[in-house]
């Protein structure tokens, strides 16, 4: 059992960031957050960050629009390790991470996806769902691998979908729950009680 060292990666608003924020200051995970990084200069995820004294700088991703790679990849990674990140948590972060980064800290990247994967990767998840017509949607917080969305699961939640649901509508009743699941994922890391096996994260029993 060791307190993490987080880097928090996100584009938008940071209501995920700040689920890991509260947990930290209730006492209900052991970890620190040692930088938040936006590939947005004005994302409000900055703001929260500074709001709560953590360091929070704006990455310049450019030229790429939908990837973290090149010049800002490696950026990232050199920031991350001089602020002894040992854990990386991508939190509304809209742009696919490559090798590298994963490379500089394998195992060691998680994601939260709005959607119970394997269903719906990509992007707006929760709308996803709706337009299928599915019953049932949910949260899916996983290790990140090469693929989209594909690494091994570590938390699903589960929420319904109702009558008269819009996507705003569900795609809050989902938030709800990944403020519950990523702090939740993040106390089985610190616990270290826990084993990847192919696809299979096994908790507990170590
Ligand atoms: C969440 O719905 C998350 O699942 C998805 O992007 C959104 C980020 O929200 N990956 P926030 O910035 O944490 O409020």
């Amino acid at each position: 059992m060791a307190m993490l060292k987080l880097g928090v990666l996100g584009s938008g608003a940071g209501s995920n960031m700040q689920s890991i924020v509260d947990a930290i200051a209730k006492g209900e995970l052991d970890a620190e957050i040692k930088i938040v990084l936006s590939d947005v200069a004005d994302a409000k995820i900055l703001d929260r960050g500074r709001r709560h004294s953590i360091e929070s700088m704006h990455l310049d991703c450019s030229p790429w629009k939908t990837k973290l790679e090149g010049g800002a990849e490696d950026e990232c990674i050199e920031i991350l390790k001089s602020r002894g990140v040992d854990t990386v948590v991508l939190a509304g972060f809209m742009r696919i991470v490559k090798p590298k980064l994963l490379a500089a800290f394998p195992n060691r990247v998680i994601n939260i996806h709005p959607a119970l994967l394997p269903a719906f990767p990509g992007v707006h998840g929760w709308t996803q769902a709706l337009d299928y017509g599915c019953k049932v949607a949910g949260v899916t917080v996983h290790f990140v691998d090469a693929g989209t969305d594909s690494g091994p699961i570590i938390v699903q939640k589960a929420v319904p979908v109702l009558e008269d649901d819009t996507p705003e509508s569900l795609h809050a009743r989902i938030q709800v729950q990944e403020h519950i699941a990523y702090p939740e994922a993040l106390r089985i890391i610190a616990s270290g009680d826990y084993t990847i096996e192919g696809r299979r994260v096994r908790i507990g029993g170590r």
